[in-house]
């Protein structure tokens, strides 16, 4: 599969989807996931996954971890431990540490430049071949470190999927985007290809629109058609954790309304973290809200806590619409 060239130009052209302009990704590294970009990730016959013994309580080192209060019952699908990270000299953000509920839609919220899309990509490892990344602390997936020797880059990336915040379809035909990971990762037969690729687009709410051009090229369908394929790609290799990084930026009302409806159904089979700078989305769709402000975790609670009953004054001047 490796040798053949179509997917190896996929995965080169895919490997630095997502990134803003400017963020290089050093050519010099070795690629630790084996060439191909998250969501493609590539058959891993054997690996051994990620999960290990969830890790109990809600507090590390005596500290209390914000936002786990009354999580208690349930392992986090994510937990952040005093994570510190930046590029070069700069911290992006300082000595996070917080537990991502699991089954439920948390909503990350922060002005622009503080740091959520840096985190997203943390949680999948997606920074770090980035040039100047560097972390300290830790992230653990279902109690275990994404960064431990045994962690299976492809299979992290199956699980903890992502859609970034501007689309990337990759250079083949509408289905086989679609199914791009499901074939890589061989969780489904030849035969089962086609009806999952209907499903995705279906669910993603695109079926009218490309049933008639399945073997067309991503690249002719709008801006929001295409973000909507990403999500059928990214749902289609059955993640344990979606990443979404604003979604629906680019789309219409309607479809907005669509895919918040679609992740409201996600839950409580998957873990969502959402990031949107639409307040009013974030109340309609999360159940869990984090505030991120200069590189600092200010408040994460329930949704409707840190809407109607902020803890600290930055957020209340935030989800008020006051801030800056
Ligand atoms: N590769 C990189 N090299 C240097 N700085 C970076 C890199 N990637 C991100 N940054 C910086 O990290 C900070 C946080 O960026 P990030 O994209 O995470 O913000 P954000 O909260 O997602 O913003 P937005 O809401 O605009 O998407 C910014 O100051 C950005 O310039
Ligand atoms: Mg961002």
């Amino acid at each position: 599969m490796a040798s053949d060239p179509a997917r190896r130009a996929v995965a080169i052209q895919a490997d630095s989807a997502g990134q803003p302009p400017g963020r290089g990704v050093s050519a010099s590294q070795p690629r630790a996931d084996g060439g191909l970009p998250p969501g493609i990730p590539a058959a891993a016959p054997g690996s051994a996954g990620l999960g290990g013994a969830p890790l109990a309580g809600t507090a590390l080192n005596g500290r209390a971890v914000p936002g786990s209060g009354g999580a208690g019952q349930m392992a986090p699908a994510i937990r952040a431990i005093g994570l510190t990270l930046g590029f070069g000299d700069r911290d992006i953000l300082s000595d996070i540490s917080l537990d991502v509920r699991p089954g439920v839609v948390t909503a990350l919220l922060g002005p622009t430049g503080s740091g959520k899309t840096t985190l997203l990509r943390t949680f999948n490892r997606m920074n770090d071949k980035v040039t100047g990344y560097r972390h300290a602390g830790d992230v653990l997936l279902e109690g275990r470190s994404i960064w431990h020797s045994g962690t299976d880059m492809m299979e992290l990336r199956r699980r903890v999927g992502m859609m970034f915040q501007r689309p990337n379809p990759f250079p083949m035909s509408i289905t086989d985007n679609v199914v791009a990971g499901v074939k890589a990762h061989r969780l489904a037969g030849r035969h089962e290809l086609k009806h999952i690729a209907e499903r995705r687009l279906r669910e993603v709410g695109l079926w009218d629109a490309v049933s008639g051009r399945l073997k067309d090229s991503p690249f002719r369908l709008s801006g929001g058609q295409q973000q909507l394929l990403c999500l059928a790609r990214a749902l289609a290799v059955n993640p344990d954790v979606l990443l979404l990084d604003e979604p629906t930026s680019s789309l219409d009302p309607v479809a907005t309304e669509s895919i918040e409806a679609l992740v409201r159904t996600l839950t409580p089979q998957l873990t969502v973290i959402i990031v949107t700078h639409n307040l009013a989305q974030a109340r309609r769709v999360a159940d869990r809200t984090i505030f991120l402000n200069k590189g600092r975790l200010v408040e994460h609670g329930d949704t409707q806590q840190v809407f109607e009953n902020p803890a600290e004054e930055e957020t209340a001047h935030y989800v008020s619409g006051r801030f800056g």
